[in-house]
């Protein structure tokens, strides 16, 4: 089977990407385009989500983090936000035992109080029940936005090192920063997938994305299937990753 060969390139060449970040759009879209309502292609959506998190882990891939639902998606009509969050708990609810199967280690990013409290509850049962799980980690953005969590974590250190003299302030590097970000722990994205042909980070990752590779697909996120990853990861092995080095000094290390 085609797919079949696809999955076996991926896993074969070199590089697979550690940390996948995507950022799945388009499911309104696909469902007007099929006459049908917003959230059919919500639905349909979640479907996607199951078939990337297999791929995920056939291929390798260690970290998967999805972007679902954005700080401004609280923007939206109140019934299509209800009907997210519904969706989240059924989602939680009929795919914890497959989820326990394929040993997935299930992490969430963002302001999660802001989740209505069933949400919030499910989520953190989930957390706490994959938490021992040595598969793949699906890392859930919710209610997620980058700058949001940088500020949080400006404020943050504010308090933790308001009254610190200058020295220990200038050896503040970096990673102590990144110990305030919500994704605290988990390794930057090599690779960021955005489906529905839109080229925009949306308040995504905005920090942790630095230096991931981009990777712009037109498919609405239902329609976006295993072969998809595969596609996206090998297109990945094909880049040259600079850091901004030089060609030559990345092919000699
Ligand atoms: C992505 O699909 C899912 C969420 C943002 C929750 P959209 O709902 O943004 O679909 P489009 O972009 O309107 O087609
Ligand atoms: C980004 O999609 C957020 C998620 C996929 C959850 P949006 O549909 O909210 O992004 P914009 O508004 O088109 O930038
Ligand atoms: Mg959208």
């Amino acid at each position: 089977m085609e797919n079949d060969k696809l999955k076996r390139e991926t896993i074969v060449a070199r590089g697979v990407p550690s940390h996948v970040a995507i950022i799945m759009d388009g499911n309104g879209r696909w469902a007007k385009a099929k006459g049908l309502e917003r959230w059919q292609g919500h639905k349909e959506g979640v479907e996607a989500v199951r078939r990337v998190m297999e791929a995920s882990g056939e291929v390798g891939v260690k970290y998967l983090t999805l972007y679902a639902f954005s700080i401004e998606n609280w923007n939206r009509p109140g019934d299509e936000v209800s009907m997210l969050m519904g969706l989240m708990v059924d989602a939680i609810l009929s795919e914890t035992a497959n989820l326990m199967r394929q040993r997935v280690r299930v992490k969430a990013i963002g302001n999660l109080q802001d989740l209505p409290v069933e949400a919030r509850e499910k989520l953190a049962g989930l957390i706490r029940l994959t938490e021992a799980n040595d598969g793949l980690t699906v890392v859930l953005a919710l209610s997620y936005g980058s700058r949001w969590e940088i500020l949080q974590a400006a404020k943050r250190l504010a308090v933790d090192y308001g009254t610190a003299d200058a020295a220990t302030l200038d050896a503040l590097g970096e990673g102590e920063f990144a110990r305030y970000l919500t994704t605290a722990g988990i390794p930057d994205p090599d690779l960021l997938i955005r489906t529905s042909g839109e080229c925009r980070l949306s308040n995504f990752l905005l920090w942790q994305i630095a230096y991931s590779e981009l990777y712009f697909v037109g498919k609405f996120w239902p329609d976006f299937q295993k072969e998809d990853l595969y596609l996206a990861v090998q297109n990945f092995q094909q880049r040259e990753r600079r850091f901004g080095m030089t060609g030559e000094q990345v092919k000699i290390k």
